[in-house]
């Protein structure tokens, strides 16, 4: 009896093994097609920031930038992650005071670009961290 048993084990582990395998031969395709980066046709921000971004943009960048400023600057980097646009403003604009606003407003305004590009607003709020910014692609709207 008791060597049955023993008998028994190695196949056991072989097909919990193979099971095993098996789910991650499923799995992983699916979590790797979750894993491809979000666009900027994801309604990646919601209209309540763009609004707020509204007015942070024409206290502070509509002096040297007008509304079409960043239609070209959006093209040209086109492909690149959010957050390297986040990074350049929130660290060299306004060219007069570099980096002084809070976090938040550069989001906000960064929420606005992309309203009065066009880009669809959605349930979700655009987060400043750089995890989530690195994760949204800078494409053409669609
Ligand atoms: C005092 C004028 C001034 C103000 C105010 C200002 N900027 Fe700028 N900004 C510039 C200049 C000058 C450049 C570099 C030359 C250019 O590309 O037009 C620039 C460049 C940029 C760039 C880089 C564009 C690129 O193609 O690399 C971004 C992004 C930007 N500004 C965002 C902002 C935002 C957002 C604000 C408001 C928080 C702001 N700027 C306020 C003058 C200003």
């Amino acid at each position: 009896m008791l060597n049955r048993y023993v008998n028994n084990m190695p196949s056991r582990y072989a097909i919990a093994i193979r099971l095993v395998t098996l789910t991650a031969a499923l799995v992983l395709p699916v979590a790797a097609a979750k894993a491809e980066p979000r666009t900027l046709n994801d309604a990646v921000y919601t209209e309540e920031q763009a609004e707020a971004g509204e007015e942070l943009y024409a206290e502070n960048c509509l002096t040297c930038h007008d509304k079409k400023y960043f239609r070209p600057v959006l093209k040209a980097w086109d492909g690149q992650p959010l957050s390297i646009l986040y990074t350049v403003m929130s660290t060299s604009m306004p060219e007069s005071n570099p980096g002084a606003l809070p976090r938040k407003d550069y989001v906000d305004i960064l929420a606005y670009i992309l309203s009065l590009n066009r880009y669809p607003a959605g349930d979700v709020e655009l987060d400043y961290s750089e995890d989530v910014l690195e994760g949204i692609v800078i494409t053409d709207r669609e």
